[in-house]
């Protein structure tokens, strides 16, 4: 399979996301994250994951000013934080997100979890930013089906992208076919289960055959899905390797054995509990 560090995925909208980015939740300390976003560049990463709840939109914004690439080859996603959704506080959110990221236009905005009492004004917000091609694309994380079925009842824009919690232990299949026919690009947060994937044995013994790490089988079975993918590390060396994923492919029967170790296990909360409860877990 003809994938590369440049390979990307077109949105519903012809707007295209590299497939492998780099997430920076917990990477708040300003030497750690310029270390940190300087091995990515240098690793060939051009898309970069935040959120206004990460705490380092401002880091990251002076970081990337800096990095040497220019603005357009970058991609720069961030999210509503909960406590910021309703639709006036949206828009000041997304101010003070733009502000902190040192941006004039940010290339997706994502609505961090589905809250209860704010869903639709939250996503009237992001149209209205959307329309005013502030934000590139705009989308969800976290949504399930019901929230998408929900949010079609009054939405004029189909989100383009929902980032959910997927990897080997939730493939979450019923949400990715529903998304796959629902042309809504899907984006694997914690790709690796936060490192709970790299002690299986599966993948260390799949990783002997190709002279990889279980994180990088796990990585190369995420692209060959057609996920994207937004492994974190504070660790250069782990920075480059998970970008070191382009010259082998796994066949057909090693994607299905991976597949099967799906348990339905998450590392993050389940949506449908922070839906009920607003926000508060
Ligand atoms: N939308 C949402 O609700 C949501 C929720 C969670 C996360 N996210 C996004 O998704 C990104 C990724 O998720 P995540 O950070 O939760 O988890 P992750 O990427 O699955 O795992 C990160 C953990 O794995 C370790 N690691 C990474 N590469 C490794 C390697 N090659 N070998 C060994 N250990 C390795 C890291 O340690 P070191 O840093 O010490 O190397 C870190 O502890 C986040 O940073 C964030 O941008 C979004």
């Amino acid at each position: 399979m003809g994938l590369s560090i440049n390979t990307t995925i077109t949105l519903s909208n012809t707007v295209t996301i590299e497939q492998l980015g780099f997430g920076t939740y917990k990477l708040t300390d300003p030497n750690e994250l310029k270390c940190a976003v300087d091995a990515a560049i240098h690793a060939g990463y051009r898309a970069f994951d935040t959120a206004e709840l990460y705490n380092n939109e401002k880091q990251l914004g002076q970081v990337l000013a800096q990095c040497g690439v220019k603005r357009n080859d970058l991609f720069i996603t961030s999210k509503i934080a909960n406590e910021k959704q309703g639709y006036e506080n949206t828009l000041k959110g997304f101010e003070q997100t733009l502000n902190d990221l040192q941006l004039d236009y940010i290339d997706l905005f994502l609505v961090h979890w589905p809250l209860h009492d704010t869903f639709f004004e939250t996503w009237e917000a992001f149209e209205r930013i959307y329309e005013e091609k502030r934000a590139r694309a705009i989308g969800v994380c976290n949504f399930q089906i019901s929230h998408l079925e929900m949010l079609a009842t009054r939405a004029n824009i189909k989100p383009m992208i929902n980032q959910i919690e997927l990897h080997p232990y939730l493939t979450q299949e019923v949400l990715v076919n529903y998304l796959r026919e629902q042309d809504i690009a899907i984006e694997a947060w914690s790709p690796l289960a936060r490192n709970k994937v790299l002690h299986e044995p599966l993948l260390i013994k799949m990783g002997e055959k190709y002279h990889k790490s279980a994180a990088q089988i796990t990585l190369r079975w995420q692209l060959q899905h057609g996920h994207i993918a937004i492994p974190k590390s504070g660790h250069p060396d782990r920075i480059a390797a998970n970008a070191d994923i382009f010259d082998f492919a796994l066949t057909a029967s090693e994607m299905a054995q991976i597949d099967g170790l799906n348990k339905n296990e998450r590392v993050g909360p389940n949506p449908d509990d922070v839906y009920r409860n607003n926000g508060f877990l």
